[in-house]
């Protein structure tokens, strides 16, 4: 079993290039599906959700080839089967096949999808939405099947700005005859990412990152060569994780306005922060002092992605943090392991918690999903002594090669294999 090894105590200095966003590059492969030409990915992240998304599409006879971090995708003989129920339930993400596989087989079968156990996580809005456009869904089995033959472009509204949902209306409709308006979409930069690509292979998309999105359906789509965007959460984890250790870094291919909210949030806590182009130079010299409270939301509100380092971080502090949120009900999951660690944690209800000053003290603690196991290697690097963390593969479900990232500024983190029959530590 594979584990996290940190020391506590380190400030963090250097350069750091931020790998390409997972949440952008998972839509845009799904995207692929939509072309029968050939597609290049460059800069693909090295992550499972991306391996994972790569075997679905290669059970679809999409032929894939990897070679470093360039993905080559050729779609042309893509085949309508079931997406495997084991693979799509290796992460959310296979759900955002449905509006790529409606829009090139005009039928699809989904098994329920999977992902982090940060919620419930249903998928009515994408139902909705695809009912509006007159997709018909009946369950067989394990699965939903969805027919889209008799399909008409439509207005559809969301009931919340669903990331996914969006995601998957914009790819259906790019070749849906007609004009397809979303009301209240997503406005996330990936949204404007997966949209950037979709213009770029022939579709007509206007409006992303707005409150209306109008897509006019196009014949067909065109290959293309793409470079996904940087990945916001990974430069925002490794900012607060300055702001934790103090120091000072500098973070490329950072895209420091997809990350204002965070940005704005740190400065007035005490960190000196300059931007330029896509470079993020971040500096902690004083103590930071809290802002009293942080409330999640859908962008351009504070990321639910980075509540839990911001929890993690409100630990250091000495006033309270009063921290809400809003997008997940079940993202407090870390905040238990953090109470192991000495947190001064209390809930104020489900969606609300208050983190008090407290020291945290090295221990062994477990990760349960994605952004909070990341979030418990942040608060080794604070903790005194050395904190183990366990549940590695959420953590390399979306970040690549935390420790070497971590290690190259100075901090002090391995990941060791602990095999059960003895207590070595082999690396
Ligand atoms: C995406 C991101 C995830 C991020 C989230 C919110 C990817 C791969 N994942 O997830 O990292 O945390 O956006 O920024 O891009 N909801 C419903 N019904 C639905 C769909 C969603 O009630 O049909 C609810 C969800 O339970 C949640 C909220 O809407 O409370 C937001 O979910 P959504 O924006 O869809 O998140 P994802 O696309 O799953």
């Amino acid at each position: 079993m594979e584990k996290f090894f940190i020391k506590g105590g380190n400030k963090l200095y250097g350069k750091a290039v931020v790998q390409t966003s997972k949440n952008a590059t998972l839509p845009i492969l799904s995207a692929c599906i939509l072309t029968k030409n050939k597609v290049v990915i460059n800069k693909i992240p090295n992550i499972t959700d991306i391996d994972n998304m790569l075997e679905i599409l290669k059970s679809l006879n999409v032929k894939c080839t990897r070679i470093g971090s360039t993905v080559t995708l050729n779609p042309k003989n893509a085949k309508n089967i079931k997406v495997d129920c084991k693979l799509a339930r290796t992460m959310r993400s296979s759900v955002f096949l449905l509006g790529s596989m409606l829009g090139r087989f005009k039928t699809a079968f989904l098994s329920l999808p999977g992902g982090c156990k940060i919620g419930a996580r249903p998928i009515d809005i994408h139902i909705d939405a695809l009912k509006k456009l007159n997709v018909s869904v009946e369950e067989v089995g394990d699965y939903l099947y969805f027919n889209a033959t008799r399909a008409k472009a439509n207005r559809v509204k969301l009931r919340l700005a669903s990331v996914g949902a969006t995601e998957n209306i914009i790819e259906f409709a790019s070749t849906l005859k007609g004009k397809t308006t979303i009301l209240n979409p997503a406005r996330e930069p990936e949204i404007v990412d997966l949209c950037n690509f979709l213009n770029l292979m022939g579709a007509k998309i206007y409006g992303a990152g707005t409150k209306k999105i109008t897509i006019y359906g196009v014949d067909s789509l065109y290959g293309a060569i793409y470079t996904p965007m940087g990945d916001r959460i990974v430069a925002g984890t490794l900012m607060i994780a300055t702001a934790m250790c103090g120091g000072d870094v500098t973070l490329e291919n950072a895209v420091p306005y997809q990350n204002e909210n965070i940005i704005k949030k740190l400065v007035k806590m005490g960190c000196q922060i300059d931007i330029k182009s896509d470079i993020i130079h971040i500096v902690r010299e004083r103590p930071l002092v809290s802002i009293g409270k942080i409330v999640t939301g859908f962008y351009p509100e504070f990321p639910t992605d980075l509540q839990s380092m911001m929890t993690v971080l409100s630990c250091t502090l000495m006033q309270p943090t009063y921290i809400r949120e809003r997008v997940f009900e079940n993202r407090f999951l870390i905040v238990d392991e953090l109470k192991k660690m000495g947190a001064n944690i209390s809930k104020m209800d489900e969606n609300c918690i208050v983190v008090r000053a407290g020291e945290l003290k090295g221990c062994e603690v477990c990760a349960r999903d994605l952004r909070g196991g990341a979030s418990l290697i942040l608060a080794g690097l604070v903790a005194e002594g050395t904190t183990i963390v366990t549940g590695v593969q959420f953590i390399e479900r979306g970040y690549e090669q935390i420790e070497q990232v971590l290690s190259s500024l100075n901090a002090d983190i391995k990941k060791y294999e602990q095999k059960s029959s003895d207590n070595n530590l082999n690396s």
